[in-house]
């Protein structure tokens, strides 16, 4: 059996040994070629072996079990009395990514709930890695519903872009990464999040000052066994992916940010971190050295991978554009794509009719859950398509109807994010509630 984690260690020996005898733009071709023939094999591997699963921040592959990855990292189910609480304190409904279930994992998101109720501050952390020149849908998961926390609780969000990551891991090239970075901006801008509240920024334009002097303190309490033990490195990584993880842990710590994001308090305000179960190995050694710091370890609200379209193995994924719908995929892509998916329906009429869709393996139904607003629809679809009255190919004509809708709403809200926008998010300030 073929270890995926093993896979992408060998890729990484594989371009860094390259590094040094080819051009940057050939060590960026035999990358791709290798993801491509890493591609192939991971999904021969998967076929051979659809249970054994693997979540890291870089690779995600084979059948996710959610509720086991849980029980590994040791993070807490969001069970419906915390939910209940939330509806309560912002006095709405909870997001339908909350209330449906995606968003299923916490660490000390009740210590949070206390500290707002108690009337203190906090704000919330999330971040990109740009290795794409559009965002895809399962990454609209965390920002959506980041603008949703945002609003419901008015407070402060920064977001991360990690365009040194994508240098680091995926072989791009610097100058590409910021212009990725900048280009993901938009997108991010254009889920709606509140000018006056929001700081994006770029690690290579930002780090620094303050937050700097964080990175070292935190990467010293970090060892080279317990960074082996966490994301699997072995001796053959760089360094710079070493020091790497504290460069992502350092904006859950407010005395980061030195240009006062936080006007009337310097340091040691509560982060609640919005984000896929896939970064949390990040933020488990995070929370490791915020004591040692005097810090306060940060919060999570961890949410559930959005597939791949090929099927529950993996997710979807940027690093395999036959994974994903893209939010700058034309109407004609997203018809394609989505008549592509691989579905639970039945291979005839008749026995759809006589035994319904598997609702579980089912992508078209699982991306409507994720994106049909309204409650009654989506139940009535789930009984009809479930008990065999609805064919998949109602299901995709509803659920391509629905991505169009979702995906020309954005292409309209990012066609106004002008570049003096971007640069006004980008712009360290005092952030006010
Ligand atoms: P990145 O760019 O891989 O992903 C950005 C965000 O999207 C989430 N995500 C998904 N969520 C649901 N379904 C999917 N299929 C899916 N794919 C990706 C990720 O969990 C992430 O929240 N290292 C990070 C960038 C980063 C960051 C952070 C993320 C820096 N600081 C703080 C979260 C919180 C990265 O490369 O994310």
């Amino acid at each position: 059996m073929i270890d995926k984690t093993e896979i992408e260690r060998i890729k990484q020996v594989i371009v860094e040994k390259l590094s040094s005898i080819h051009t940057l733009k050939r060590v960026q071709k035999i990358n791709q070629l290798v993801d491509e023939i890493a591609g192939q094999e991971e999904r021969e591997t998967e076929s051979l072996s659809s249970e054994e699963q693997v979540v890291t921040p870089w690779v995600v592959s084979g059948k996710i079990d959610h509720d086991k990855v849980i029980e590994k990292f040791g993070c807490k189910r969001i069970d419906e009395s915390l939910i209940d609480r939330v509806e309560r304190l912002t006095s709405r409904r909870a997001h339908v990514f909350l209330r449906r279930g995606f968003f299923y994992a916490h660490r000390d998101l009740d210590k949070i709930l206390d500290c707002y109720e108690s009337g203190k501050k906090f704000y919330l952390y999330t971040g990109r890695g740009p290795s794409s020149e559009s965002l895809h849908l399962g990454h609209l998961i965390p920002f959506l519903f980041t603008k949703y926390l945002q609003e419901a609780f008015k407070v402060p969000v920064v977001i991360q872009i990690t365009d040194d990551e994508k240098k680091i891991w995926k072989k791009l090239e610097k100058e590409e990464t910021k212009r990725l970075g900048r280009e993901n901006v938009k997108d991010i801008i254009a889920c709606g999040f509140d000018a006056s509240n929001t700081f994006i920024f770029s690690s290579y334009a930002t780090v620094g000052g303050k937050f700097y002097e964080n990175v070292v303190e935190i990467a010293d309490c970090i060892t080279v066994n317990k960074a082996n033990s966490t994301f699997g490195f072995t001796g053959e990584v760089s360094t710079a992916k070493m020091i790497f993880p504290s460069l992502q842990a350092a904006p859950s710590f407010s005395s980061s940010f030195p240009h006062k994001l936080f006007p009337d308090e310097k340091k040691n305000i509560p982060c609640l971190i919005p984000c896929a179960i896939d970064q949390d190995p990040y933020f488990r050694l995070t929370r490791d050295v915020a004591p040692r710091l005097d810090f306060i370890k940060p919060a999570l609200i961890e949410s559930k991978f959005f597939p791949a379209l090929r099927g529950n193995n993996g997710k979807m994924s940027a690093s395999d554009a036959n994974s994903a719908i893209y939010i700058n995929d034309s109407a004609a892509d997203i018809k394609k794509k989505i008549n592509s998916a691989v579905t639970g329906g039945r291979d005839n009429l008749e026995d759809q009719k006589k035994y319904g869709a598997n609702l579980k393996e089912d992508i078209p139904f699982q991306y409507l859950s994720f994106f049909l607003e309204d409650d009654a629809e989506l139940e009535h679809i789930k009984k009809e398509y479930g008990e065999g009255r609805m064919t998949t190919g109602d299901v995709k004509k509803r659920l391509v109807q629905v991505v169009t809708e979702i995906v020309e709403r954005h292409r309209m809200a990012r066609a106004a994010v002008t570049d003096e926008m971007v640069d006004a998010f980008m712009t360290p300030r005092p952030l006010f509630e």
